[in-house]
C-alpha cells in the first residue's frame, strides 16, 4: 500500500486553470517561511513543484475533494506538502486558492518550510513529516477590530456558536462543519490526517484564541491542524449550515459516526508517513514562529 502511495505521488499530472472564479477567498491570515535553507535548492524546488502538481491533481479529480497531501520522502531533498480548502468553496475557487498560495510560497525561495493560510484555503510544505501535527507554538487568534453590532446579544451568540463548533467538528466525518445561529455564521475544520482527539485538542486551543474576539464582527483562529471562524456576514452558502445539536451530546457513540473510508485513509497516511519518514518526532523548527500575522 505504501509503495502504491509512493508510486502515485511520483506521477506527474497536468492542469489547466479555470478562467472563471467566483470567490477563492484569498484574504491573507498567516504566512511564513522557515529560516533554514535546503541543501540543494534546484532539486528541492523541482520536488516541490511536482508535489504541488500532485495536490492539484487530487483537487481537480473530484468536485468534492477539498483535502490532499503529497510526499517525496525518499527523494534527495524530500518534500511533504498538505493542502486544504474550506469545502463550501467551488472546485474552481479551491484551485484558484491553491494557485494563489503557491505564488505566495515562492517568496520562501530556498527555505525548507513554508505555509500560507487564507480564509479559503491552507497550503504548507516542509522537508520533514508534519501531517499529524494538531496544535503548535505560534497558534493565534485574529480579531477584525470592527464592532458595529448590538454587542451583548451578538457576543453571547458568537461565543456559544464557536464553542459548539469546536465540540462538534471532531465528531463529524470530514472534520468540517458550518452553522448559522442568531445571525452569527461560523465554520470549523481540522486537517484530515489527525485523529478525533487531536482535532479536538487543536480546536480547544483555537477556541481559547478566538474567545476574546466578540463583540468584533469577525474572528478567526489558525493553527497547524485546525481553523475556526465566525462572522456576522453569511460567508458560506445557506445550504452548508448544519444543525449541531446531534453532535453536541456527550457520549461514546461518536466513533460510529465516522465513515470507514475516511478513518481508513487517515490510518493509511499516518502509517505510511511513520514507515517512510526518517524524522517523525523531531521537527527542526516551530511552525508559526517566524512571522507575526501581518
Ligand atoms: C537562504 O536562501 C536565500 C535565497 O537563496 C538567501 O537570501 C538567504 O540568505 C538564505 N538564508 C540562510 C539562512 O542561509
Ligand atoms: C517551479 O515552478 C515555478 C512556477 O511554475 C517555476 O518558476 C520554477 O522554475 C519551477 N522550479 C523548478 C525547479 O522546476
Ligand atoms: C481520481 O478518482 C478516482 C475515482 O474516485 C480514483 O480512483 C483515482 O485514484 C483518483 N485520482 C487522483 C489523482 O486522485
Ligand atoms: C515577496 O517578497 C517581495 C520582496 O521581499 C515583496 O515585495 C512581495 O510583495 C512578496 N510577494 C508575496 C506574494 O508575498
Ligand atoms: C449547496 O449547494 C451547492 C450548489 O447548489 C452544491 O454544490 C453543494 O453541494 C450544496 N452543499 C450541501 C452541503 O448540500
Amino acid at each position: 500500500m505504501c509503495r502504491y502511495l509512493l508510486l502515485f505521488s511520483l506521477l506527474i499530472f497536468t492542469w489547466s486553470p479555470s478562467p472563471v472564479t467566483a470567490n477563492p477567498e484569498t484574504n491573507l491570515l498567516n504566512f511564513g517561511c522557515s529560516q533554514y535553507n535546503v541543501s540543494d535548492p534546484g532539486v528541492f524546488l523541482a520536488n516541490l513543484n511536482a508535489s504541488y502538481a500532485d495536490l492539484r491533481a487530487v483537487i481537480s479529480n473530484s468536485s468534492s475533494s477539498s483535502f490532499a497531501t503529497a510526499q517525496r520522502p525518499r527523494a534527495y531533498n524530500p518534500v511533504y506538502a498538505l493542502f486544504q480548502c474550506r469545502p463550501y468553496l467551488s472546485q474552481a475557487d479551491c484551485l484558484a486558492c491553491l494557485a494563489a498560495a503557491e505564488v505566495r510560497l515562492r517568496n520562501c525561495s530556498a527555505a525548507n518550510g513554508g505555509r500560507v493560510i487564507f480564509d479559503g484555503c491552507f497550503l504548507r510544505y516542509e522537508s520533514a513529516p508534519f501531517f499529524h501535527q494538531d496544535t503548535v507554538p505560534g497558534n493565534v487568534g485574529i480579531c477584525s477590530g470592527r464592532t458595529d453590532l448590538a454587542a451583548a446579544a451578538f457576543t453571547a451568540a458568537a461565543e456559544r456558536l464557536v464553542r459548539d463548533l469546536a465540540t462538534a467538528t471532531p465528531r463529524i466525518p470530514g472534520f468540517f462543519v458550518g452553522a448559522e445561529r442568531g445571525g452569527v455564521y461560523g465554520v470549523a475544520q481540522c486537517v484530515e490526517t489527525v485523529y478525533e482527539r487531536e482535532c479536538s485538542r487543536c480546536l480547544q486551543v483555537a477556541l481559547g484564541n478566538i474567545q476574546g474576539c466578540p463583540p468584533d464582527s469577525d474572528g478567526r483562529a489558525v493553527d497547524a491542524g485546525c481553523f475556526l471562524r465566525y462572522s456576522n456576514d453569511a460567508f458560506f452558502p445557506p445550504n452548508e449550515s448544519v444543525n449541531l445539536a446531534p453532535f453536541l451530546d456527550s457520549g461514546d457513540q461518536t466513533l460510529k459516526d465516522y465513515s470507514f473510508p475516511i478513518i481508513y485513509r487517515r490510518f493509511l497516511l499516518i502509517a505510511c508517513a511513520k514507515r517512510l519518514g526518517k524524522d517523525w518526532k523531531s521537527h527542526p523548527h516551530a511552525f508559526f514562529h517566524l512571522d507575526a500575522f501581518p
